[in-house]
C-alpha cells in the first residue's frame, strides 16, 4: 500500500482537527482509499498544543526548513493563517516539490498567482478547499462537480460568525453588540472579530469563489464589501414585517456586462432557500445554464468541519498523480481587459425619520421617481423618538447602486426627511 507522509504546519483549531482525522481514521483510509496517510512531522511553537495531541517529540520539527528537507514528508498542511509566516512557509514547501493543501483564504485570494507558479515549477500539487466555506465542498463541486456549466451567478452565506449575530439579532431582538458578544463568548468570533464583521473574510472567499466559477481571476480589491456593524435591531425588525431576513451575502455575477462581486448586509426574501440558514450555519447557492440552480449547505468552521475539507483535499493528493491546478487564468496580469462593474443593480430598503404632515409622503415619492427609483411596498408608523416625526420604510423595485445614493443625498439635503439606513434587497 502507499505510504504518503503528512506535515501540519500550526496545531490550532484547524491543525488540531486535521491531525485528529488523520490519526483518528488511519484504518479507514487505508481500508476505503488503498493509502497509509502518516503524520511524519508537526510544526508548532505552542508546547500545550503537541502535549495536548499526545504528539511525540520526534514528529515536531524546529523549522520549516526541517519540514521541507524531509524526504518523508510528501504533503504539507498549512494551518497557520495569516500572510507572512504562512506564505514563506508554503513557498518554502512548493520550492521543495511538497504539495501543499491549504485553509488560508487570505493567502490563496491575494498571492494564488505566485503560489501556484511556484507549484508548477515543482511539479506540486495546490489545494485549497478549506480556504472558502469549511467542510461545504465548493471549491470541488466548482472544479468538477458543475463544470459543465457556465455559471451566471453565486450568492452565500460563506461567514458564520456574521450569520451567528445577524440571527441572534433577529430571533431574541438583541442590539448588534449584544449578539457580537454572545458569539465572542461561544467561540465564534475572534476578541478582535474585524476580520468577520468588516467582511473581509466573506470578501477573500468570494474572490477566490467567482474566480473559480466565471474562469477569470477575480481579486480581493474588486470586490465591494460593506459589513454589519452599522446594522440595528429596528431595521431587522422592520424588514422581517415586510417579509424579509438579513444575511451578510456575498453575490458574484457573470454576464455580457462584466463581472460584478459584492459583500453587504442584505435583505433576503423568507421564501428563498438563504433565508433559512440559521445561525453559524454557511450555504451557497449556484446558478449554472445546465444544471439551473443548486445550493450546498453546511458547517463552514470548526476544527472537524475545515479539517474534513483539508483531509479529503489530502486524499486527493494522495490518490492521483496528477496534479490539479485552478481552472482560471491565474497570473499577476490576468485581470487585464477584464470588466469589473461598480454599479450593480439591486431592490434596496430605505427607513426614513420624516415631517409627519401632509404632502411629506408625495414628496419624497417625487424625489425618488426623479431618480428612476420605483417602490414595491412602505409601511409608515409615528416615530417612538421624537413628536411629530414618523418612521417610513420601504423597499424599491431593481435599481442601480448610483442612484440610490445620489436619492438618499438629496432626501437628506430636505427638511423634510432623514434616511436612517439604506440596505440592499435580494431580488
Ligand atoms: N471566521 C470564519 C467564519 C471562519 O466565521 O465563518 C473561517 O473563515
Amino acid at each position: 500500500m502507499k505510504k504518503v507522509g503528512i506535515a501540519i504546519l500550526g496545531l490550532g483549531v484547524v491543525g488540531g482537527g486535521t491531525y485528529e482525522i488523520l490519526t483518528q481514521k488511519r484504518e479507514f483510509f487505508r481500508e476505503t482509499q488503498n493509502v497509509d496517510l502518516v503524520v511524519e512531522r508537526v510544526l508548532e511553537s505552542n508546547p500545550n498544543r503537541i502535549a495536548a495531541l499526545g504528539i511525540a517529540k520526534g514528529c515536531v520539527a524546529a523549522n520549516i526548513a526541517e519540514v521541507a528537507l524531509d524526504p518523508d514528508v510528501n504533503i504539507v498542511v498549512e494551518c497557520i493563517g495569516g500572510i507572512e509566516a504562512a506564505k514563506e512557509y508554503v513557498l518554502a514547501a512548493l520550492n521543495a516539490g511538497k504539495t501543499v493543501v491549504t485553509s488560508n483564504k487570505e493567502l490563496f485570494s491575494k498571492y494564488s498567482h505566485e503560489l501556484e507558479r511556484a507549484a508548477k515549477r515543482h511539479n506540486a500539487g495546490l489545494y485549497f478547499e478549506a480556504s472558502c466555506v469549511g467542510g461545504v465542498p465548493i471549491i470541488r463541486t466548482l472544479l468538477d462537480g458543475v463544470q459543465s456549466n457556465e455559471i451566471s451567478s453565486l450568492m452565500g452565506i460563506i461567514n458564520g460568525t456574521t450569520n451567528f449575530i445577524l440571527t441572534e439579532m433577529t430571533e431574541k431582538k438583541t442590539s448588534y453588540e449584544e449578539a457580537l458578544k454572545e458569539a465572542q463568548r461561544l467561540g465564534y468570533a475572534e476578541a478582535n472579530p474585524a476580520a468577520d464583521v468588516e467582511g473581509f473574510d466573506a470578501a477573500y472567499k468570494l474572490s477566490i469563489l467567482s474566480s473559480l466559477a466565471f474562469h477569470t481571476k477575480v481579486p480581493f480589491t474588486k470586490v465591494f464589501r460593506e459589513g454589519i456593524t452599522n446594522v440595528s435591531a429596528e431595521d431587522i425588525a422592520d424588514g422581517d414585517a415586510l417579509g424579509y431576513k438579513l444575511k451578510l451575502l456575498a453575490v458574484g455575477k457573470n454576464s455580457q456586462k462584466g463581472i460584478e462581486v459584492r459583500v453587504h448586509p442584505t435583505f433576503v426574501r423568507k421564501d428563498h432557500p438563504l433565508a433559512s440558514v440559521k445561525g453559524s450555519y454557511n450555504a451557497v447557492f449556484v446558478t449554472g445554464d445546465s444544471v439551473g440552480d443548486i445550493m450546498l449547505y453546511g458547517r463552514g468552521a470548526g476544527a472537524l468541519p475545515t479539517g474534513s475539507a483539508i483531509v479529503s483535499d489530502i486524499i486527493y493528493a494522495a490518490t492521483h498523480s496528477e496534479n490539479k491546478y485552478s481552472t482560471f487564468k491565474n497570473t499577476a496580469s490576468a485581470t487585464e481587459g477584464v470588466k469589473f462593474l461598480n454599479d450593480f443593480a439591486s431592490g434596496y430598503y430605505l427607513r426614513l425619520t420624516v415631517n409627519d404632515e401632509p404632502g411629506v409622503l408625495a414628496k419624497i415619492a417625487a424625489i425618488l421617481a426623479r431618480y428612476s427609483i420605483s417602490i414595491v411596498e412602505l409601511i409608515q408608523r409615528s416615530s417612538e423618538k421624537e413628536a411629530g416625526k414618523a418612521t417610513l420604510v420601504l423597499v424599491t423595485h431593481e435599481t442601480r447602486e448610483l442612484s440610490v445614493k445620489n436619492a438618499v443625498a438629496k432626501l437628506n439635503a430636505t427638511e423634510l426627511a432623514k434616511v436612517e439606513s439604506v440596505l440592499r434587497v435580494a431580488l
